[in-house]
């Protein structure tokens, strides 16, 4: 745990209270709204938490949010920091870092994707059970601990996606599980690599989530990841594929993501 990171942890409990949040949600492209639902909440803009991620990604809304949320106590991430804006894979470590510091133990991560497997449409949402990193990339490089050979079975909690199951099933949403590959962008993938990673068993593929699962896991956290889809991956609609076109369509999932999250926390506290 870095310095910097109690240093943030202290500045949030005295702004926000001492309650450890029992959930961090990390929310992707067109997902901010969630934000908002939070009862009682203290917002603190990441700007105001120095080595947290500048606002890097129009559709974000860069905020951490504590406060109840159903139930439960969650800090709300509502931006994120990809590998493509600085080429750095750890760009997330400090937030994470930080909700571990708070107390924190369970980590839900959204995102927009876009879909390779048939059945998964635009709208659709996928509980991830897996992902491929396709791009090689690792965010514990550097580490020096041997704690940083982390496992990665079962990386996405069983226990979690029962419950995010049961959660959806109570909401009568349909909640398909996939395989997610991790695409470093910022430039889309080609019709040619998304018949490769087809072919290598992926369903879905976006630009986030898997560095942040590998740290959270190197954290302890238990973690679970969605996505909702906002496309057909390159190649496999004649849709052009655009940032607009993902921020356009986010809202499609979003709704249903949001039903599902709000029963999960109602559950889980
Ligand atoms: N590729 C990568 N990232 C994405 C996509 C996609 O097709 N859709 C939304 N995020």
């Amino acid at each position: 745990m870095s310095r910097n990171a109690k240093t943030l942890a202290r500045h949030i409990r005295a702004v926000a209270g001492d309650a450890p949040p029992a959930v961090g949600l990390v929310l992707g492209s067109g997902l901010g709204h969630l934000a908002e639902m939070v009862r009682g909440g203290v917002a603190i803009d990441y700007a105001d938490l120095p080595g947290f991620p500048p606002a890097g990604v129009s559709g974000h809304n860069p905020k951490l949010v504590l406060g109840d949320l159903e139930g439960t106590r969650v800090a709300v991430f509502g931006g994120r920091a990809h590998y493509y804006e600085r080429g750095q894979s750890a760009a997330m470590r400090l937030p994470l870092d930080v909700l571990k510091a708070l107390g924190g133990q369970v980590l839900i991560l959204t995102n927009a994707a876009g879909a390779m497997h048939p059945d998964l449409y635009p709208g659709d949402l996928m509980l991830l059970s897996d992902h491929i990193n396709v791009s090689g990339l690792n965010p514990l490089v550097g580490e020096p601990a041997d704690a940083r050979f982390v496992p990665m079975t079962e990386a996405y909690d069983p226990g979690l996606r029962r419950a995010l199951h049961r959660a959806a099933g109570a909401q009568g949403i349909t909640l398909v599980e996939g395989v997610y590959a991790w695409y470093p962008g910022p430039s889309f993938e080609t019709p040619a690599e998304i018949r490769a990673f087809r072919t290598l068993g992926a369903d879905a593929v976006g630009m986030s989530t898997v560095p942040e699962v590998i740290l959270a896991r190197f954290l302890g956290l238990k973690v679970a990841a969605l996505s909702t889809i906002t496309n057909k991956a390159a190649g496999l609609s004649d849709e052009a594929i655009s940032h607009a076109h993902t921020k356009a369509m986010a809202p499609l999932g979003a709704a249903k993501l949001e039903r599902i999250l709000r029963r999960f926390l109602r559950d889980h506290g």
